[in-house]
């Protein structure tokens, strides 16, 4: 799996299309998902919606909402949780309206969901156009905690086993924290990360933290790629264009001496490059140089 990120605006969704656009060129069937709540894939794929559909020859792409996160959520896991729940709390069913709110149920359907698109064998590749680098930062946290809480909970369990009648949440405890297990090792074992900014100040910092973050996380990362770099000297004539090429120079910089994986130079188009040829073409100029990827 490839995971696009960086911050907000600085073309993800450009980039993660393109890349997905490149790979089904290539061959194999490939998946595009945007988990990004801002996301604009629609712009560039027309019709695309919260169930997966095809986008283009050899692709499928799928907008997970929020909304539709939730509601396969507690179709797949509802129940499960509730049982395990009535076991040890007098509580009713609407506790899973609840627990929707809770900080990380949504983000672990999401990497669920990704798991088992992954898992199924039907893609050579899955591209993941996640939210802006708070967010997805937040989500792989999220999971991390996730399994804490699940290892605790599963000894709590053990100590109150002898107080409790009825339902066994021994087992589904323990499904959980194998799937979250199954998780990490899709992030840590089976994906690459693309992190975009583009040359101005917070973009760069923020995207030099999330590759420090990804490192740290054990997420390993394909490119650093500085999107709509300016010509130098392309319009010396022009004082504003000028203007902003010199002071893209500062952050070009910072990017290419402080980034933690080879660096990409994308420049600044005319107009959105939204038409599928275009988009193509931009992520040749990415991809260039691999020769068979071991990770799908
Ligand atoms: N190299 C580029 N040149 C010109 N416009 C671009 C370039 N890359 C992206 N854009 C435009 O910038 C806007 C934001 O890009 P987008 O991919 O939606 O960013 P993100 O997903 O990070 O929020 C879009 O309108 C997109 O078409
Ligand atoms: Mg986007």
């Amino acid at each position: 799996m490839w995971l696009v990120s960086g911050k907000g605006g600085v073309g993800k969704t450009t980039i993660a299309s393109a890349l997905a656009l490149r790979e089904a060129e290539r061959g194999g069937r490939v998946l595009l998902v945007s988990t990004d709540p801002t996301g604009a894939l629609a712009q560039i794929f027309a019709g695309v919606g919260d169930e997966v559909r095809p986008a283009a020859p050899g692709l499928e792409a799928v907008e997970l909402t929020r909304r539709a996160v939730l509601a396969r959520w507690r179709e797949r896991f509802g129940e499960e949780i509730y049982q395990v729940l009535a076991a040890v709390l007098p509580v009713e069913r609407d506790i899973l309206d609840y627990l929707e709110g809770v900080p990380g149920i949504e983000e672990e359907f999401m990497l669920s969901y990704l798991l088992d698109a992954a898992d199924s064998g039907r893609y050579r590749r899955i591209i993941w156009d996640a939210a802006p680098t708070a967010a997805t930062l937040s989500l792989l946290e999220a999971q991390a905690l996730f399994y804490e809480h699940l290892t605790q909970a599963h000894r709590l369990y053990l100590k109150l086993r002898g107080y409790l009648q009825g339902a066994d949440p021994s087992a589904l405890i323990e499904g959980w924290r194998k799937l979250t297990e199954r998780i990490l090792e899709m992030l840590r074992g089976r994906t690459r990360a693309w992190v975009v900014a583009q040359p101005e100040r917070l973009p760069v910092v923020q995207g030099l933290e999330l590759m420090k973050s990804l490192r740290h996380f054990g997420i390993p990362l394909q490119r650093a790629v500085l999107n709509r770099v300016l010509p130098q000297g392309a319009c010396p004539d022009c004082p504003p264009y000028a203007a902003r090429a010199a002071a893209q120079q500062e952050w070009l910089e910072r990017w290419r001496s402080a980034s933690l994986a080879p660096v990409n130079l994308l420049l600044e188009m005319e107009g959105d490059p939204t038409d599928h040829q275009t988009l193509r073409a931009l992520a040749r100029l990415l991809t260039e140089e691999d020769h068979g990827d071991p990770h799908p």
